[in-house]
């Protein structure tokens, strides 16, 4: 290899060097085999020509400075390849090694995106100035992926900021920085705003400064804050996995305790050994299956889902003008919110002025909030909420190209409400749904146009929640699904599409996560031990008092039709476990959940969470009636794991990505386990495994963990969910 084929060398007469990051083959940057011999040529012609050079700029051709790792190769990576991932690896840092220590000054002229590997290579210049583009993040996020940043970014930020910031500002939460905010943070030394300006100020940087080298390579350098070697310091450190463990929950989640050792003990070594620490611990990461997990829901189906490979084809895409939202309740009120930040105008319409006015304070208090946190100004605030008309009037809906209903969740009601406004909107409006439950194709009915009628299901908060279910009732036609689809894009929210079934995907799945730790009261086991399993596992909300926000009558409501329908179907009922506990629960001791004063928890005046109700200890909980706690773990996985391939096989569901991305984004399933059918490919021994796991499952606890004919079809075949 004697040419750079993804690096171009432009030199001035000055001796200037710029180095053009460029691959052919590629619409972004990445680290690559091709970059890795590219900058082992330019570093030996650095070091040879080192005489005639002045100073080096680094910068790119794409839009982007620099993607990173090439997270196709990454998630391919085994313990048999590990090896090879870290030679290659430590290649490139080696090379970035020499040239951070020619003794020219090297500025890195980030003219987009520097994440992860981008901004390694950007910390491994003497000065880093950002182009303030739209779209220039900064930052590491390599632990969003169950990794760690194992290009030299652990050792140098840690010598750049300290290890307190380095970890909480880059290195744990994967934080991604504007320009100005990476500036703020100490990131980047200068942030410019044209690209001319950014090559200039590169130019003055190296005419000013024609002997450089990193502060860490400095006489008498020492890290900012304090080591390990530090008593003080010391003290402090216990702090540091005590936190971490708040912050995880306990949940399976390798990558911050790998992210905390290799700072903490780089922070005692040369800078060289701390590389080495580093890129061990990161093999170790990119070799396991939390990382694979990870890069596969959060890279590979987000990008899926988002980039419409669900959308119908050959649909030209639209925008939606002036959205009709009915209902200014709690889900009107955040839906309303959510499309006049997009641009959208909205009429907001409740039964009364006064209703319809209520609705609109909640963005006028989520404005004024933002703009006392500075995250907007107070003119784009005001534009927001003039886009937003409160009215009881049906005649006001006039000019809508798109409704969203969100009153009460009641068939005749949302019947009545369409009738009511739609010769009003736009003839060819699109009209759609936020039922949580009732299924689509009914819905229809009560409007004339039934296949411009959609399901477009938002979950709570709306303005904080990134998913949106679009569910396709029976006559759903494919230009509504393409219009759905475009605006729950517009107002930048991630869309899953399902086809429709009572409680569609996410409400019937997370039904299950909740029917198993209802039931495992009813068996007798602590109920605290049951939060503390739902905790560990990584669920965001404890099983019963998500069980209580609900509230307790809402599955009594749900069984009570779904049962009718089975058994008006001729079929028979299974009745869940869990039916009896929430049965007591609400006819013998009154506590219907929170919004009743009383639960699974005690709740204060102010109704705020107090304590699990002793009572549960009293009338359910059972002496020896412990199970091990993998299995009460496992039990609420596998009863989302279990039904979500039911839903497969029913065809409610048709893509992996769109389960794996609704179950992580709208109802909490664990973001270790990349989604809800990644669990299944990615669980120990795979599909068999899992097979083999659940039919235990279903021995000891019932019927309902018996694997369903298409995850025992895969298993046999040696396929994945994904695959075949
Ligand atoms: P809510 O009770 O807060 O709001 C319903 C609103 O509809 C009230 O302001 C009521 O005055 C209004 N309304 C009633 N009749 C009306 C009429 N004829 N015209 C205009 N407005 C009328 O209920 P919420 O929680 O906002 O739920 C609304 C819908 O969204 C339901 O279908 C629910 O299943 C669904 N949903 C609820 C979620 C939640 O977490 N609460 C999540 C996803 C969907």
């Amino acid at each position: 290899m004697t040419e750079s084929t993804t690096i171009r060398w432009e030199q001035d007469r000055t001796g200037l060097v710029t180095l053009v990051l460029d691959d052919p083959n590629q619409s972004a940057n990445t680290m690559n085999a091709a970059f890795r011999d590219s900058l082992a040529v330019v570093t030996d012609r650095l070091e040879a020509e080192k005489d005639t050079v002045r100073g080096v700029i680094i910068t790119s051709a794409k839009k982007t400075f620099f993607a990173g790792g090439d997270l196709r190769d990454l998630i391919r990576v085994t313990p048999d390849t590990a090896q090879e991932l870290f030679d290659g690896g430590l290649e490139i840092k080696r090379n970035l090694r020499r040239i951070e220590t020619l003794g020219k000054p090297v500025v890195a002229a980030m003219n987009g995106a520097a994440l992860g590997g981008g901004y390694e290579l950007a910390l491994a210049c003497h000065h880093r100035i950002a182009l303030d583009a739209p779209g220039s993040k900064i930052g590491c996020p390599e632990v969003t992926l169950g990794l760690l940043p194992g290009g030299g970014g652990v050792a140098r930020t840690v010598r750049l900021l300290g290890i307190t910031d380095a970890l909480l500002k880059v290195l744990l939460q994967g934080t991604q920085y504007s320009p100005q905010r990476a500036l703020q943070n100490g990131l980047v030394h200068e942030v410019a705003t044209t690209q001319d300006e950014l090559l200039a100020k590169a130019r003055a940087f190296i005419d000013a400064n024609p002997e450089s080298s990193q502060p860490w390579d400095k006489p008498g350098y020492r890290i900012p804050g304090g080591t390990p070697a530090n008593p003080k310091f010391a003290a402090n450190l216990p702090a540091f996995p005590a936190n971490l463990r708040k912050q995880t929950n306990g949940a399976p989640y390798p990558a911050p305790r790998r992210i905390l050792a290799a700072a903490v003990e780089g922070a005692q070594v040369d800078f060289e050994t701390a590389q080495v620490i580093e890129a061990r611990y990161f093999v170790e990461l990119a070799a396991g299956q939390t990382s694979k997990n990870m890069i596969q829901a959060f890279f590979f189906d987000l990008q899926a889902v988002n980039s419409g490979a669900n959308r119908p084809k050959g649909i030209e895409s639209r925008q939606v003008r002036k959205v009709a939202v009915l209902g200014a309740g709690m889900m009107g009120a955040g839906i309303a919110y959510s499309c006049a930040r997009a641009g959208i105008e909205v009429v907001l319409k409740d039964v009364s002025p006064e209703a319809a006015a209520k609705g609109k304070g909640y963005s006028e208090k989520l404005c004024a909030k933002a703009v006392s946190r500075g995250r907007t100004t107070q003119d784009k605030a005001d534009a927001l909420l003039a886009r937003i008309t409160p009215t009881a009037d049906p005649q006001d809906l006039a000019g809508c190209d798109a409704v969203i209903e969100a009153v009460f969740e009641d068939t005749a009601l949302k019947h009545k409400v369409f009738q009511e406004i739609q010769h009003v909107v736009d003839p060819d409006a699109l009209l759609c749904s936020n039922t949580s439950t009732l299924p689509i194709t009914a819905l229809a009915e009560g409007v004339e146009r039934q296949s411009d009628f959609i399901g477009l299901h938002f979950f709570s908060p709306v303005d904080k929640m990134p998913l949106v279910e679009i569910i396709k009732g029976e006559r759903t036609g494919d230009a509504a699904l393409a219009r759905a689809f475009d605006l729950v894009r517009q107002i930048k929210k991630t869309p899953i599409v399902v086809n429709d079934s009572r409680g569609f995907f996410t409400s019937r799945v997370i039904g299950q996560f909740i029917n198993e730790g209802v039931a495992m009261v009813g068996e007798g086991v602590e109920p605290a031990s049951v939060e503390q399993a739902a905790a560990q596992a990584g669920y965001p909300a404890k099983v019963l008092s998500l069980m209580d926000e609900l509230t307790l009558t809402l599955p009594r409501k749900i069984r009570a039709e779904s049962r009718r329908a089975v058994e008006e179907a001729g079929g028979t009922w299974d009745t869940h476990p869990a039916e009896a506990v929430i049965d007591r629960m609400v006819d013998e001791f009154g506590r219907p959940g929170r919004s009743g004063g009383a639960g699974f928890y005690d709740y204060g005046p102010d109704g705020k969470r107090a304590k699990l109700w002793p009572g549960l200890r009293e009338h359910f909980t059972k002496p020896g009636a412990e199970i091990p706690f993998k299995d009460m773990q496992e039990r609420m996985l596998f009863s989302e794991a279990l039904d979500t391939v039911r839903l497969l096989e029913e065809g409610v569901l048709t893509s992996v990505a769109d389960a794996n991305i609704g179950s992580i984004f709208g109802i909490g399933f664990p973001g270790w386990t990349g989604g809800v059918l990644q669990y299944i490919n990615g669980y120990e021994g795979g599909l068999p495994g899992f097979v083999a796991r659940a039919r235990e499952l279903a021995d000891r606890y019932g019927s309902r963990f018996t694997p369903p004919a298409l995850l025992v079809e895969k298993a046999e075949k040696g396929e994945r969910f994904g695959e075949g």
